[in-house]
């Protein structure tokens, strides 16, 4: 059985292959819904889409193992490439391109490494130099 480990949680789970990310994750008590750089984290556990692929605050880094994982669907495309009429999934997205989920729409196949609430870099990083 595959494990999933929660590098910021310290959590490590065996889960069934095939299962969804957001599921075992919310099954293991880990918070996917951590808000914008924290901000807002309270509001993203009531107001989430619940899995359907349109919210995109379940997104998540997959440091190890995105080979395990499903290939992108149109839905989660959609969600990362499609800045309206939220912009902050996109702008999550940049940069992570090879390695960025959202947990709802990723099933495991093997073993993984997940950071959940990846840090947004809002303002560049040579914004003060
Ligand atoms: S829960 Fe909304 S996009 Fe995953």
């Amino acid at each position: 059985m595959p494990v999933v480990k929660f590098t910021k949680e310290k959590k490590e789970i065996q889960v069934q292959r095939g299962s969804n990310l957001r599921q075992v994750a919310l099954a293991a008590g880990v918070n996917l819904y951590q808000g914008l750089n924290g901000f807002g984290a309270g509001v993203n556990q009531i107001a989430n889409c619940r899995g359907l692929g349109f919210c995109g605050s379940c997104r998540v880094l997959i440091t190890k193992g995105i080979e395990n994982t499903n290939s992108m669907g149109l839905v989660e495309k959609i969600k990362f490439r499609v800045p309206v009429p939220d912009p902050l999934p996109s702008l999550a997205f940049i940069g992570h391109e090879e390695n960025m989920r959202l947990a709802c729409k990723t099933q495991v196949l093997g073993d993984l490494e997940v950071e959940t609430g990846p840090e947004v870099d809002l303002f560049g990083e040579n914004f003060f130099s």
